[in-house]
């Protein structure tokens, strides 16, 4: 390191507090030759990301994992400056201003789309959307969610398909006692929805869900669980994919036992249906969804071994009032923040952000998480992902790539965000916030009942 390097501690703006925004921030906080000082920026005033917002309800043991990232935002050199948006509150211009580096972790927010007739109208909703309402996220508060329907159909054979399949099916008094939305728990007590269709394009053995998750569908109160046998039988490239993988052979093994049980006339009913692609949304007079067309599709295997799904000309049409696409996300582009529109994740080489045409390097400036890669990876999996970015951070300020310069003392951004008029909420508010969201929910017997509505929760802080 050069001597200036030695004397200024780093400063450093990481934007996004979900998992790889807290990962990357503890391993700067944690490197002992920089004394980093840390600011975590969210646009929200809470902070964890997807862990808040998008891992589902009942699914509470997952979210303990925000403890590690509270001990991250104990150490000194820490704040969290929630409240504050990137593109709107402050501008890339403005971090470069204040800090010696830049680090994107801003996820992957939009969903993808699935690009048919009918996609839009009333029933027919994606699931960051429906993700989002029923775990109070501010932006969907007021999603209106079709649940006045006998039979849904859920698109996608990922994790996220699993989840929101299991909210509609799950009882009233189960989802009153998880961290569930308030709004949502109301609407999901008057829903008529007795039937889930949840539909793979391709195959069993190329299902994205895990074993753990597919299990839990099987063991859902009061619900009967439907599969073809017939869709279980593989072809020879399909047989070699669960041949090589412990976790699709446990998928295929726990789908045989499904479809061996009988029906038992429970009040609910799940159907897993494999080999069907979504064509259009068929629409009634008042534009909500009536039911959704699907293409039949056979495996065909491609030379590298994979296996694609090709329609074979047949269609079928199922009768549903709500069709969730969850099929994936994808990332925004942020005002001044370089762009890759193909790949849907800001532009960069391994973790360094860069021209999304000339792959030029954009110096100080790096990117984590979801932001980085696309909408891959369970939480866990940014603790290295983001390590390993922030050891290429370490590097280009060690070498002196990056100019030690003196930066406008560190309260400065407090004052410029201070004269635009943002309420920005600090750690110890999310703290105010959080105890208010524990109370509320022990009033369910719930272990907190989540505020949504960012007004009240700024007025709340401002009390
Ligand atoms: C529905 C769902 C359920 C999941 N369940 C599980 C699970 O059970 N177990 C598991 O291991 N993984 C689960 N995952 C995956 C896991 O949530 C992700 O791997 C992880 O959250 C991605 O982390 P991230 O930090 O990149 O992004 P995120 O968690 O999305 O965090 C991004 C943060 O950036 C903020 N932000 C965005 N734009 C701006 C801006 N312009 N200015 C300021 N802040 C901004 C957002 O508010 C957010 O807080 C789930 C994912 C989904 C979608
Ligand atoms: N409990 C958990 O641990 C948990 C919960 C939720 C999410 N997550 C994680 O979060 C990440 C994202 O999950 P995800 O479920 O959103 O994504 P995912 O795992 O990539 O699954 C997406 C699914 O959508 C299908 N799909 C894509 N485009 C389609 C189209 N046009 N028509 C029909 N189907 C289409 C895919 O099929 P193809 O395979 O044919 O492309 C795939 O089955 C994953 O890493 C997941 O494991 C984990």
């Amino acid at each position: 390191m050069t001597s200036e390097q030695t004397q200024v501690p780093l400063r450093v703006a990481v934007v996004g507090s979900g998992p790889a925004g807290f990962y990357a921030a503890e391993t700067l906080l944690r490197s002992p030759e920089t004394a980093a000082e840390v600011d975590l920026f969210d646009r929200l005033p809470t902070p964890y990301g997807l862990v808040r917002g998008g891992v589902a309800p009942d699914h509470q043991k997952i979210k303990s994992v925000t403890r590690i990232y509270e001990r991250t935002a104990a150490r000194p050199s820490f704040r969290f400056l929630g409240n504050v948006q990137l593109g709107r509150d402050l501008l890339v211009d403005d971090l470069r201003a204040h800090y010696h580096q830049i680090v994107y972790a801003t996820g992957n927010e939009a969903d993808r789309r699935l690009g048919i007739p009918g996609e839009g109208v009333t029933g027919s909703t994606p699931s960051a959307v429906f993700v989002g309402w029923y775990n109070g996220h501010p932006d969907f508060r007021e999603a209106r969610i079709r649940l006045d329907t006998e039979r849904a159909v859920v698109v996608g054979n990922g994790n996220v398909a699993v989840d929101v399949t299991r909210i509609l099916l799950r009882t009233p008094d189960e989802l009153a006692a998880t961290d569930l939305a308030g709004h949502a728990l109301a609407a999901l007590r008057e829903s008529r929805v007795r039937e889930v269709w949840m539909l793979g394009r391709r195959g069993p053995a190329q299902a994205a869900f895990t074993p753990q998750e597919l299990k839990e569908l099987g063991e859902l109160t009061d619900v009967d669980i439907v599969v073809d046998p017939a869709a279980l039988e593989l072809d020879s490239a399909s047989a070699a994919a669960v041949a090589e993988s412990a976790s699709r052979a446990r998928n295929l093994e726990l789908l045989r036992e499904f479809a061996a049980r009988p029906r038992r006339g429970a009040g609910r009913v799940l159907h897993l249906r494999f080999g069907v692609s979504p064509v259009e949304i068929l629409v009634d007079d008042e534009e909500r969804v009536r039911g959704l067309v699907v293409a039949r599709n056979r495996l065909e295997a491609r030379s590298d071994g994979s296996v694609a799904a090709r329609p074979t000309g047949e269609t079928e049409t199922l009768e549903a009032g709500l069709v969730l696409a969850a099929i994936g996300y994808a990332g925004e582009p942020i005002p001044g923040v370089p762009f890759d529109p193909k790949a849907r994740v800001i532009a960069n080489v391994e973790g360094r952000v860069c021209d999304p045409e000339t792959r030029e390097i954009v110096p100080r400036e790096y990117v984590v998480g979801w932001a980085r890669t696309g909408p891959q990876g369970l939480i866990g999996s940014h603790k290295g992902g983001s390590a390993e970015v922030v050891e290429r951070m370490l590097a280009d300020w060690r070498t002196g790539q990056i100019p030690a310069a003196a930066l406008p003392p560190r309260p400065a951004i407090d004052e410029l965000l201070a004269g635009r008029g943002v309420q920005v909420v600090g750690f110890s508010d999310w703290k105010r916030l959080d105890d208010v969201e524990v109370a509320r929910g022990a009033r369910r017997g719930a272990p907190r009942e989540k505020l949504s509505d960012l007004e009240s929760m700024l007025a709340l802080l401002g009390e």
